[in-house]
């Protein structure tokens, strides 16, 4: 499974990056006004900035929400850096839009889904990735992991392209119970990814052995 991470933060993008671990950079409108990034002259430089870091696809999602606004902004982000992937919501316009997008050579991503009955809509559509919400699902006392794993198992048997992006990932188990699910990837803050570093026994074996070490080495 590959790792995205799921900020606007450049420190936190460059910080995963150098683990060598990250794959990619999902953002949406939310994270960008959290790292303050407003206007769009701002927003298209901060784009350009993230692409520019990270050798990975960049989700960047559109604000219209009607057919013809999508495409354009899409073809506009699009423009900014190769490796900018468009983010559309799983509505009627932007599933008419990710296959005007797929027909004509951009990446997209359907964000915002809840259901397998979308996960459908958006692989028929031609959609690069979809993001399932697993913290979103669970938050209303549903299964956000069932949820992957159900869109896995769906389009395993369909022989659907679209790659599973698992989102809304809100603590290290997310990220372990979204691989075992089949996600192809998740995306997460930053803290999920060092969660995964976490263990007692690594800090206790470690202190003992740099202790025998200073015991025999002075
Ligand atoms: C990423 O693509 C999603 O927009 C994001 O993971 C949503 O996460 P949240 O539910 O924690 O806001």
């Amino acid at each position: 499974m590959r790792f995205f991470i799921d900020t606007a933060d450049l420190d936190q993008i460059k910080e995963a990056r150098d683990l060598g671990v990250l794959d990619g950079v999902t953002t949406n409108p939310s994270l960008m006004a959290k790292s303050g990034i407003t206007g769009a002259k701002n927003i298209e430089d901060h784009y350009k900035t993230i692409a520019s870091i990270v050798d990975g696809d960049v989700s960047a999602e559109v604000i219209a929400t009607d057919y013809e606004g999508i495409v354009r902004e899409g073809e506009y982000l699009a423009s900014l850096a190769p490796n900018i992937v468009v983010k559309v919501p799983m509505i009627k316009d932007g599933i008419k839009a990710i296959g005007y997008f797929s027909e004509n050579g951009i990446k997209t991503n359907c964000t915002l889904v809840f259901s397998a009955g979308q996960a459908i809509l958006a692989a028929k559509a031609g959609a690069t990735y979809i993001s399932p919400f697993v913290g979103r699902v669970d938050d209303i006392n549903w299964d956000g992991i069932a949820l992957i794993q159900e869109i896995a198992e769906l389009y395993a048997i369909q022989m659907y392209e679209t790659e599973i992006l698992a989102a809304s990932i809100r603590s290290s188990k997310h990220i372990i119970d979204a691989a075992k699910a089949g996600a192809d990837i998740a995306t997460c803050p930053l803290s999920t990814i060092n969660g995964l570093f976490k263990h007692p026994l690594t800090d206790i074996g470690l202190a003992q052995f740099l202790a025998d070490h200073k015991k025999s080495n002075g």
